[in-house]
């Protein structure tokens, strides 16, 4: 359905008309996702927003029936109004529903960037809604000293919105497996390593986020353990994702105004002059285990996401060329089926009863000496057991 719009201005009375789309309804429908725009009033705004223009322009022309525009945050530098004014003023913003992510540049002025945008369900800067077969959730990280609260809000949208969804998504602006230099931050090492467990836990499928202004596509993850570490991943590839395991992805900048280099985490050294190439990071080992795929092209991506019952194909497309960074489509895995479980047999005597309550209280008893194992390893009081290292 489409309806028309006029907008009053001030100086010229009637603006041109603008049209809209209110979107599909069915199980296949697609969303545009957009990196760090960033737009800077002290630097220059009108060529960062031209960049951001001519990057929502080529979005929104191949994608045209795009449900929604997906920001991951970082929509304007110091959150001032004629920045927030920049990333709106594209005519497809004009066009299509608009979902922004705080960011930790919008953090700087928070009622600039609440009082800009629309976000139903908000509870403490975090909100969801539901697109048809999908829960789409949106969450602040900027505070965390309140993960308590924001892991409860995760836990009681999944589960009250997302039971009988095909997808959940996921969006937070500090990405937790990305590769540039912002893995180190200690704020996100806090996150990944407290929250991304959760996110399994509640089966979340797909992760945007952005923040490092480095195209990342992690493996499936498990918590924050790569389910296939060292694999080549190939563009274009199908993933069929198992229960608790969950796919991220890092955006690129969507406008050009700030690109960060990959960082190499065994010299802990940034220097922004350093280019690497993939291929040289995976035969020197300095790529993350986490990470199936970077690109650093210096060119504003877009990332497009198809929805379907059977899966998400995310795609990647740079502004220069229009050409694909990335692409690649998750799928869930069929579910082994149970094992057969052997028939209790009637001959069991109180005998046989009470060694198998014997066995019963040993595994326990294993089972617990690893549990408080693993604890004390979590805590670092095993000698030779470290901590994941990100
Ligand atoms: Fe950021």
């Amino acid at each position: 359905m489409r309806a028309r719009s006029k907008t009053k201005t001030d100086k010229d009375g009637w603006s041109k008309e603008y049209t809209f789309n209110t979107g599909t309804f069915g199980d296949k429908w697609n969303f545009l996702v957009f990196g760090d725009p960033q737009l800077y009033s002290t630097k220059d705004l009108a060529k960062q927003t031209a960049g951001w223009n001519n990057t929502v322009t080529q979005a929104t022309k191949r994608f045209p029936e795009s449900s929604f525009l997906l920001s991951v945050g970082d929509q304007a530098n110091h959150s001032a109004l004629q920045e927030h004014g920049g990333f709106i003023s594209p005519d497809p913003m004009r066009a299509h529903r608009t979902v922004v992510t705080m960011g930790n540049h919008d953090y700087y002025h928070a009622p600039s960037y609440e009082a800009m945008y629309n976000r139903p369900n908000v509870e403490d800067e975090n909100y969801w809604f539901t697109y048809n077969n999908a829960l789409v959730i949106n969450m602040d990280t900027n505070d965390w000293e309140d993960f308590d609260d924001d892991a409860a809000f995760l836990r009681k949208v999944v589960k009250e919105q997302g039971t009988d969804k095909d997808w959940v998504t996921l969006t937070y602006h500090h990405s937790t497996f990305s590769q540039a230099y912002h893995q180190e931050d200690r704020g996100i090492q806090y996150w990944r390593e407290r929250m991304t467990p959760v996110i399994s836990e509640l089966d979340v499928d797909l992760v945007l986020g952005g923040h490092d202004h480095i195209y990342t596509r992690s493996h499936l993850m498990n918590g924050y353990t790569p389910v296939d570490s060292g694999r080549v991943a190939q563009k274009g590839e199908t993933l069929e994702k198992k229960k608790g395991e969950t796919q991220y992805v890092t955006t690129n900048s969507a406008s050009g105004s700030k690109y960060y280099q990959f960082f190499d985490f065994k010299t802990g050294v940034r220097d922004e002059d350093v280019k690497e190439t993939f291929d040289q990071t995976v035969k020197e080992k300095t790529i993350r285990d986490y990470t199936a795929v970077w690109n650093q092209n210096e060119v504003p991506d877009y990332t497009n996401v198809e929805v379907t019952p059977e899966g998400l194909t995310v795609t990647t497309y740079d502004t220069g060329n229009g050409d694909v960074v990335d692409a690649f489509t998750l799928k869930r895995a069929k579910e082994e089926a149970p094992a057969e479980q052997p028939s209790q047999g009637s001959s069991d005597s109180a005998e046989d009863g009470s060694s198998k309550g014997a066995v019963i209280g040993i595994v326990i008893a294993i089972v617990a000496a690893l549990a408080a194992a693993g604890g004390a390893a979590y805590m670092g009081l095993i000698p030779g057991v470290q901590l994941p290292q990100f």
